[in-house]
């Protein structure tokens, strides 16, 4: 039987991303109010092919749905009667992995006579800079920067956005991947740059900033090239020096494009969302960049950046507040971009 939904602070949902290679499911109150975020990595089952492989993606979430759904609701101390809202991430990613989270959210939904909400992933992650800090002052200026996409986005109020700079190619997480598999450092690329670069002079060599003075969009496959082309010719230039220079060489761009999007659209916050947000030399630059130019910044803890369902359920308490549930006829959309509406 159908419940009577209102949707207020005390309004609980459910949850669920399987867009890639993260298998995960929260509680969330009143769209920021996180009672319970399980993620569960599939990173070491890829890790030895050097990056996801579908296939088995889709296979590792059918087996880690139902007990890591069990876990969030375990964890936040609430049976299923109070969930009011199933939220599943329906766009974009991997086919078969959002398959498998839009069934079991489906699922949930009809057997408790709930609201199915499909959220897009890529909403979401304008949310869960809102999750650790909800009350932001818009228009809000998001640097979104994961393994798939990067791009600035401008907010003007929750469910209003317009993408003003992206990638021409390669994303930023593409490009710290991409370097690393190079170098043999293994995946993610990201985190073991962000280790390296440490140890390393970031000075050593000048990478080029493609597009630096150009418009609010960014290029990374012709530095990605060019780190290529510097290790075949100087074989013996230390690893940490080569990460520590490319690492510097992207944050300087993205630093430098929000900063300018932010003066541009008279943003009176900045945020930063997406896994390449947990790069600790991109969080400090663009926090003293932000200080020195009186911005508002808001910076998501770790667990925010890199994919979880939290972010996910927050996306659904806005979208049931702004739109109301999304129709059982919702597919999955492994292309879908950020202003794509849902029925
Ligand atoms: O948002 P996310 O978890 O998944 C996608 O939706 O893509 O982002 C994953 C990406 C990977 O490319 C990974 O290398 C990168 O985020 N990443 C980092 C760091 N941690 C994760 N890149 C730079 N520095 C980091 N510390
Ligand atoms: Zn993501």
């Amino acid at each position: 039987m159908k419940r009577e939904l209102h949707i207020d602070s005390a309004t609980v949902v459910l949850g669920i991303e399987t867009s890639c290679d993260e298998t995960a499911a929260a509680l969330v109150m009143g769209g920021n109010d996180v009672l319970s975020s399980v993620v569960a990595s599939q990173l070491d089952i890829h890790a030895r092919f050097g990056g996801v492989v579908p296939e088995i993606a889709s296979r590792a979430h059918l087996e880690s749905i139902t007990p890591v759904i069990d876990e969030a609701l375990t964890k936040s101390g609430l049976g299923f009667d109070r969930v009011d809202a199933v939220a599943a991430t329906v766009g974009p990613g991997l086919i078969g992995a959002l398959l498998v989270g839009v069934s079991a959210a489906k699922a949930l939904a009809l057997t408790l006579g709930v609201p199915f909400v499909g959220v897009n992933h890529l909403e979401a992650h304008l949310y869960a800079a809102l999750l650790d800090d909800p009350n932001v002052e818009f228009p809000m200026l998001v640097l979104l920067v994961s393994g798939g996409h990067t791009m600035l986005v401008e907010v003007r109020r929750p469910g209003d956005y317009k993408i003003v700079g992206q990638t021409r190619d390669d994303a930023a997480g593409e490009a710290f991947d991409k370097v690393a598999r190079f170098l043999n450092l293994g995946y993610p690329g990201g985190p073991v740059i962000d280790k390296l670069a440490k140890t390393g002079d970031a000075q050593a060599v000048d990478f080029p900033r493609a597009m630096l003075n150009d418009g609010l969009d960014v290029s990374f496959s012709g530095l990605k090239t060019a780190v290529i082309n510097y290790v075949r010719k100087n074989q013996t230039a230390k690893t940490s020096d080569i990460v520590a220079s490319f690492q510097s060489a992207v944050v300087d761009v993205l630093v430098a494009k929000t900063m300018r999007a932010a003066i541009d659209l008279g943003a009176r916050t900045i945020a930063i969302g997406g896994g390449v947000a947990a790069n600790s030399l991109l969080r400090a630059e663009i926090s003293r960049s932000c200080e020195s130019q009186d911005f508002r910044l808001v910076l998501p803890s770790m667990a925010m950046c890199t994919d979880n369902a939290a972010m996910i359920a927050s996306a659904g308490w806005h979208r049931l507040n702004l739109s109301g549930g999304s129709r059982m006829d919702v597919g999955a959309y492994p292309n879908m971009g950020l202003s794509v509406e849902m029925a």
